[in-house]
């Protein structure tokens, strides 16, 4: 395993035969005579080890360590000293140094050292991608809106009753369809899901029930079909309200009888298996319109969970950003990169037409821009779309209910007046012709921050 390594010892004779050594085992090592300077080194380029004497000139290896740490750089690193003695390793040792190595040291004992820290190095990155994978289905909020959702949902989990998952493209239905099933009695079984607006109307059926050998043209082998599939487990029929008319009429005998029919079979086949549908279309208009039949409205309406759209959820925002910033940085294994106030300001102002999926894109956007190690408004500047449909450019939104345009514009006199008082609330809340506490409980409704926004002003953060 090749490495990118950074010697640091004030004499010169021993980082000429230690880079010369790496060198050989095929390694890439950058030399340093100074504390100070690897300091700035290690801060400004990812090592993936650093190698460094403990008494130098100026600041010894000891201060470099606790310097790194304080700094956040997670580099590994490990001590050498030629006047070691035991307490000096243990402080070593408990500021994080990976290991102290005598000198003279001998190449072998180092080569194994510094392959034995990348090891454990890999092994650490590979174990968070893991858990992050294995914590993907996890349901991130803050606010009181999402708090009762959730609640609702371990509720409505731990039945047998059919859901009915309603919200904008982008709220989070798939998620919530897998973690109603992940918490319920059959999470052991199957979650298969079918999307019912990305099959062509005439292959539904055989998605759905499956068909037998040379049941249609085509049908060259025998197919299960997705509630075979699913059987003592889960299936979620995603964009119900798509299905076309015919197919709805099958699926309501489903429904009804607990049996289903492949094509060209000569047998029902009972199957014990749990429903759950999502839809982004008003389902009751489609019934109005004879879109969508009553009866099966009625059979799979049986208890609606409606994802409210990010933009009527600000107080999420942070707690999303946070959490898809900490995915994209560990998949990529890049350092975290702290938002500044007025950032997460920004992103909680705009109006995020493709919900929790588009934050997602964004944030990850926001990482790669990030290159000089924070985010600030400008960062958001670019990184979000300069279309009028997102942002709202000192207007109301043009879209949503009356009070969703009501808040949104509250939102917006707040910010406002708080950036114009600069981040003096007293002052704000006099301007606005409020109680300060009361600004304070209308921002926390409307998602704002403000004492984030205080502790600014003065300083602190
Ligand atoms: N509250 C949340 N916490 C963490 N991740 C979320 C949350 N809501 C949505 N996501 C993530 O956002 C993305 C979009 O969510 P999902 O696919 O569930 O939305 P959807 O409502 O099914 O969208 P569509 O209608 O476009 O199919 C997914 O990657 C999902 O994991
Ligand atoms: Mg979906």
């Amino acid at each position: 395993m090749k490495a990118h390594l950074l010697i640091v010892d004030d004499e010169a004779n021993t980082l000429a035969s230690l880079s010369r050594a790496f060198r050989l085992a095929g390694h890439e090592a950058r030399v340093c005579d100074n504390a100070a300077k690897a300091l700035e080194l290690a801060k400004a380029q990812n090592f993936d080890l650093i190698l460094s004497d403990v008494v130098m000139p100026g600041k010894d290896g000891l201060a470099l360590l606790e310097e790194l740490k304080q700094q956040g750089v997670s580099t590994p690193v490990v001590m050498m000293s030629g006047q070691a003695h035991i307490e000096m390793a243990v402080r070593a040792t408990r500021l994080g140094a990976l290991d102290f190595l005598e000198k003279p040291i001998s190449t072998d004992k180092l080569l194994l050292t510094v392959d034995n820290a990348l090891k454990l190095q890999r092994l650490e990155r590979e174990n968070r991608q893991l858990r992050q994978r294995l914590g993907k289905h996890e349901i991130v909020w803050k606010g009181e809106t999402m708090r009762r959702l959730v609640a609702q949902l371990e509720r409505v989990a731990a039945s047998e009753s059919r859901v009915c998952i309603l919200g904008e493209t982008g709220t989070g239905k798939e998620l919530v369809a897998r973690t109603i099933h992940d918490r319920s009695p059959r999470s052991s079984g199957p979650f298969v899901t079918l999307n019912c607006a990305a099959v062509p109307a005439e292959l539904i059926e055989s998605e759905l029930f499956g068909h037998e050998k040379g049941s249609f043209t085509g049908a060259s082998g025998r197919h299960i079909g997705k509630f075979e599939q699913a059987d003592q487990g889960t299936i979620f029929l995603d964009e119900i309200g798509d299905m076309p008319l015919q197919m709805q009429a099958k699926l309501l005998r489903v429904l009804e009888e607990g049996e289903i029919e492949r094509i060209g079979g000569d047998k029902p086949i009972a199957v014990n298996v749990r429903v759950l549908v999502a839809t982004h279309r008003d389902l009751e208009a489609r019934v109005r319109e004879e879109k969508f039949r009553q009866d099966l409205f009625h059979r799979i309406y049986v208890y609606p969970l409606v994802l409210p759209p990010l933009r009527e959820r600000g107080e999420d925002i942070p707690a999303l950003v946070k959490h898809f910033a900490e995915q994209v940085c560990s998949q990529n294994g890049w350092k975290p990169v702290p938002f500044s106030s007025e950032s997460m300001q920004a992103l909680q102002s705009y109006s995020w037409p493709g919900n929790v999926r588009e934050l997602r894109n964004i944030v990850e956007r926001i990482m790669l821009l990030a290159t000089d190690g924070r985010v600030d408004a400008d960062t958001i500047e670019m990184a979000l779309p300069h279309s009028p449909a997102g942002a709202s450019g000192g207007k109301t939104d043009s879209s949503g209910t009356l009070a969703e345009r009501v808040q949104s514009f509250e939102r917006e006199v707040i910010l406002a007046e708080v950036k114009r008082s600069q981040n003096n609330i007293t002052l704000a809340a006099k301007t606005l012709g409020l109680e300060r506490s009361h600004l304070y409980k209308k921002a926390e409704q409307l998602g704002i921050d403000l004492r984030a926004l205080r502790r600014e002003q003065g300083g602190t953060e």
